[in-house]
């Protein structure tokens, strides 16, 4: 059997790195590239590990300091580096698992080349969605989520599909609500950055554990959700369900309700998007309902967690709009993790940011740049 070529951007990451333990698990899947951004001790070392022949570094320094260290690897660098580690590696699909809209482009060089792609990176369809499916559908690439909601969803609706189309009624994704579920807004303006990065149920790099915190992050699976699959906002609900193990829900025109259930473990996901359409055994805990005891359900208090409202109006108020949101937040996230701001000013910054600018029609990705490095621009005045 011919292995799959699998090259990994953001390798060095939560995600990259529960990927690569995956494919670590696999014959079938062979790695052929490895990315990061800045962090070129590490992305050397998996390729020495691994005998991939070509990486690349989104930061020209880190990418001079591995190719001295690395004489015999081919060391890639910048936008270009992005576009041709996909054309030389010849992957049969791709993991994004870069953080922030830096994760755009590598998304648009996989899907331009009619690639198949394992999405983590929520922030390129957040703030390029409609544009990133066009360009799927016009070179006939597959989006496979690596979100775990989004996978469940993927599943659930694959399963679907085969009894006809219009059977599919709502969407549910699930928020385990974050460490601060069920605290006041102003109780919130006082938390640490500390409280911020501990998770109830999952560990992640800073950025989305920041998010998980706020609930921008169900706000961008919201958008995520919608782009993905082709479903109207009012049809997906957000639901608090502490537990994280029911990860989504389908509704259907008959009253029954598809859930997909499992312990909080992103292998799972990450392995799905890897070795679709087939299955892999995985060494992860089995899901027992009776020591899970309750699963619980609440609604999101959007007064105290504004960001999801503010995605909601940003996802249907289409075009730049969460292009814009998406700029912003990663801003106040930013200022937020290096102490400069607290808590309740992310959301703050985001809806000052979203107000002062109009949203645009999308026709064309340059647009879609601009858009970001304006909406950042304005979400840094705002910082002050
Ligand atoms: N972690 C999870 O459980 C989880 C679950 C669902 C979805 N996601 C999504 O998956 C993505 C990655 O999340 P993560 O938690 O794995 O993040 P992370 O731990 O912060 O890792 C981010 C990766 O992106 C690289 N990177 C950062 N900035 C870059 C840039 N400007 N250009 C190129 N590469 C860059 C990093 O390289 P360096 O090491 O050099 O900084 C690192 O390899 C996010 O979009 C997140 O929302 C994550």
């Amino acid at each position: 059997m011919v292995a799959r070529r699998i090259l990994i951007f953001g390798s060095t990451g939560s995600i990259g790195l529960q990927a690569l333990d995956v494919c670590d698990r696999s014959d079938e899947l062979e790695v052929v590239g490895l990315s990061a951004g800045t962090a070129w001790e590490p992305l050397v070392e998996q390729a020495r590990a691994l005998g991939v022949p070509r990486i690349a570094l989104a930061d020209a320094a880190a990418a001079a300091e591995a190719s001295r260290a690395w004489p015999d690897g081919e060391v890639l660098s910048g936008p270009d580096g992005v576009a041709a580690l996909v054309a030389e590696s010849g992957p049969d699909l791709v993991l994004n698992a870069i953080v922030g809209s830096a994760g755009l482009l590598p998304t648009i060089a996989t899907l331009g080349e009619g690639i198949d792609l394992a999405l983590a990176n929520k922030e390129s369809l957040v703030a390029g969605g409609e544009l990133v499916m066009a360009l799927a559908e016009a070179t006939g690439a597959q989006i496979l989520p690596v979100d775990s909601e989004h996978a469940a969803l993927h599943q659930l609706i694959a399963a679907e599909r085969a009894a006809g189309p219009g059977t599919i009624e709502r969407l549910t994704i699930t928020a385990s609500g974050g460490p601060f579920r069920g605290m006041t807004g102003e109780q919130l303006a006082s938390v640490s950055v500390a409280d911020a990065l501990k998770h109830p149920t999952w560990e992640m790099g800073g950025k989305i554990t920041i998010d998980s915190a706020t609930l921008m992050n169900k706000g961008l699976e919201l958008i995520e959700a919608h782009h993905l699959f082709g479903v109207r906002y009012e049809q997906i609900d957000v639901v608090v369900h502490p537990q994280s193990i029911i990860h989504g829900c389908v509704a259907l025109c008959d009253g029954a309700v598809l859930a997909h259930l499992g312990l909080p473990d992103m292998r799972v996901p990450i392995a799905y998007a890897l070795h679709h359409p087939n299955r892999t055994d995985l060494p992860v805990a089995r899901l027992d309902l009776i020591a899970a005891g309750s699963l619980t359900f609440e609604p999101v208090d959007l007064e105290a967690f504004p960001c999801l409202r503010l995605a909601r109006e940003a996802g249907l108020a289409g075009g730049t709009a969460p292009c814009i949101l998406n700029a912003a937040n990663e801003i106040a996230v930013h200022a937020f993790l290096s102490g400069r701001i607290a808590f309740t000013r992310i959301a703050e910054v985001i809806e000052a940011t979203l107000e002062s600018l109009d949203s645009r029609p999308l026709s064309e990705f340059e647009i879609l740049f601009a858009a970001d490095r304006t909406a950042r621009e304005t979400a840094r005045g705002f910082l002050a």
